[in-house]
């Protein structure tokens, strides 16, 4: 399964380049560090996506963009151009979709802890509020129910199921069990919608699970839409949509490369799981439409953050090359030891072993140890590459540093 994923970034006669532009001279007039995001790279990924669920007729798909993953508004414009709609967990993703000029009847709402506000909010959008809560616990099911008649509204509902599967990814972004606080349990769902008075202002409108992120095997995702099956089979209902959620992942390393399951591989994956488990087995007459929540496998690759070297310094045998970014742009390598290629904007044949450091007061500020790079100097470009997807969404302004700016580059 090899699986070159496209990038924005090539080297032309040893410099950098973005979308066919010198990096050096769409760097030259904007303060460092900066998000660069591009609009090919990002539509490129969307066609893929839909085009290939289409060619492995997923039945009446529904793309529900993981806003978390990149919430810049730009980004969301164009996805609703494309056609997308939005996973959204709080209501300010909820206000930044709409605002982009996403249909409400394109949200999905995920996320363990729904409040009463957020909940009235997401009812009282446009027409007939938003597409499904995705509902994580009873006690919020309950609270979508009182909100609703109080309101007198009937509320969309979906139940996240937790599948208990274990997917291979950073114990971190694993979801998919119950020591894991997502999701219910098969048996409480089941459970649930037999209570009638959960019901009498809550429609049940789906089923969704996701189990985690930058998933690269797709046996576990296999495992998921199989409970998730059986979950339908048994509730036996007539449901218009399941949500398979998202997690595809994206090649930070070249050794994520070879073994990453590609949009096509990922899409005809999906596809023969829900016909085995589900739409083969199934006596429901008008078949459920399929919601994707991906997040990282759209955006991720489009962005790059873009550093200038400060100074670089030895301490002994150690060579630092002390950058502009840091932890509160970039928090991957930090928090989940993340690996993200540096690259400089002027390639040399000649190189040096040396960690690429941030400004932040803590030893975790590090974008990479040992790296190959050439000798560079106080105000020397590098960009930081695959920081489109929980890069600026996770950013702080920990040490009182500025939020870096974010171009989307057309
Ligand atoms: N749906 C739900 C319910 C989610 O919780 C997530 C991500 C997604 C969809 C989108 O997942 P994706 O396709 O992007 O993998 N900050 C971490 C990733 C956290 C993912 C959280 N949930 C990182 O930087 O790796």
């Amino acid at each position: 399964m090899k699986n070159i994923l496209p990038s924005p970034l090539q080297f032309k006669k040893n410099k950098l380049t973005f979308d066919g532009v010198l990096l050096e001279s769409i760097a030259q007039k904007l303060p460092t560090p900066f998000y660069l995001y591009s609009q090919k790279t990002l539509d490129s990924y969307f066609k893929s996506f839909t085009q290939s669920a289409k060619a492995h007729k997923i039945n009446n798909p529904l793309v529900c963009y993981a806003v978390k993953a990149n919430s810049n508004i730009e980004v969301l414009k164009r996805l609703k151009d494309l056609g997308s709609g939005a996973d959204v967990v709080s209501v300010g993703e909820l206000k930044k979709a709409i605002k982009a000029g996403i249909p409400p009847e394109k949200i999905v709402f995920s996320g363990v802890a729904k409040t009463k506000d957020e909940i009235l909010f997401a009812l009282k959008c446009g027409k007939s509020g938003i597409y499904s809560f995705n509902v994580e616990s009873i006690e919020e099911l309950i609270l979508i129910n009182d909100l609703a008649k109080s309101i007198k509204k009937k509320a969309r509902v979906a139940f996240r199921l937790n599948p208990q599967v274990h997917a291979k990814t950073h114990k971190h972004i694993s979801t998919g069990n119950k020591t894991h606080k997502f999701g219910l349990l098969k048996a409480d769902i089941q459970e649930a919608v037999a209570v009638t008075e959960f019901w009498t202002h809550t429609n049940l409108v789906g089923l969704s699970v996701h189990i985690g992120s930058q998933l690269t095997d797709m046996k576990a995702t296999v495992s998921a839409i199989k409970e998730l099956a059986n979950l339908a089979l048994d509730i036996n209902l007539p449901i218009e949509f399941l949500d398979v959620g998202g997690g595809l992942g994206i090649d930070y390393t070249h050794k994520e490369r070879s073994k990453l399951a590609s949009i096509d591989y990922y899409m005809q994956t999906v596809s023969m799981a829900l016909e085995q488990f589900y739409f083969s087995k199934s006596s429901i007459l008008i078949k459920p439409r399929i919601v994707f929540e991906p997040g990282r496998i759209l955006v991720g690759k489009m962005g790059v953050l873009v550093s200038r070297v400060v100074r670089t310094k030895t301490s002994d045998n150690c060579h630092f090359t002390i950058i502009d970014a840091g932890m509160n742009d970039l928090i991957r390598p930090a928090l989940y030891e993340a690996h993200h290629e540096v690259l400089p904007a002027t390639k040399s044949a000649k190189l040096i072993t040396t960690d690429i450091v941030g400004p932040i007061c803590e030893t975790a500020d590090c974008f990479g140890t040992k790296r190959k790079l050439p000798s560079l100097t106080s105000g020397d470009l590098v960009v930081i590459d695959n920081a489109g997807a929980y890069g600026r969404t996770m950013a702080s302004n920990y040490n009182e540093r500025s939020l870096a700016a974010e171009i989307f580059f057309r």
